[in-house]
């Protein structure tokens, strides 16, 4: 900006000969206002260069919309089945997958309980063993949730 001075009368010479001439200062905003604007429309146009910086993330990605509050989603990976059920504090992932010789369990709502068809094996709501030949619990996973996914470890 240009002080004019101060004190009478103004002549023609003391004017500035364009009002909004460019200034390096205003030079250097415009660059920067243009600096500002490409990095926001590269973060929306690649969100990779917005995780710059962060660690990548590993395991399976699951939409959280296909996540339901409380509900049991059984989904495959890596050719087994695997329970995600997201919760108030995350989400929590188990294999289906007996702990005895590897048949596949399915949740009993009426007993509250994984059952084993193969030889009759329960496991509790969290996968402990309670009934039959299994002696170990259900396998559980990681799960992190990140940028609308859960992202499970298997
Ligand atoms: S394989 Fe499940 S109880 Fe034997």
């Amino acid at each position: 900006m240009r002080l004019l001075p101060v004190g009478p009368p103004l002549s023609e010479r003391d004017l500035p000969e364009e009002p909004h001439a460019v200034t390096p200062r205003r030079r250097f905003l415009r660059r920067l206002a243009l600096l500002v604007g490409a990095s926001a429309i590269t973060d929306l146009a690649l969100p990779g260069c917005a995780r710059r910086g962060r660690k990548p993330r590993s395991g399976v990605p699951i939409a959280l919309v296909e996540l339901p509050l409380g509900k049991r989603v059984v989904v495959a990976m890596k050719d087994l089945p695997v329970e995600i059920v997201r919760t108030a504090a995350g989400a929590t992932a188990r294999t289906l997958v007996c702990t005895h010789r590897g048949c596949p369990v399915i949740w009993k709502e009426e007993l509250s309980a994984y059952h084993c068809p193969c030889h009759d094996g329960r496991f509790d709501a969290d996968g402990r063993p309670t009934a039959g030949p299994p002696n170990r619990p259900l396998r559980t996973l990681a799960v992190t949730l990140d940028g609308g996914f859960a992202w499970v470890e298997i």
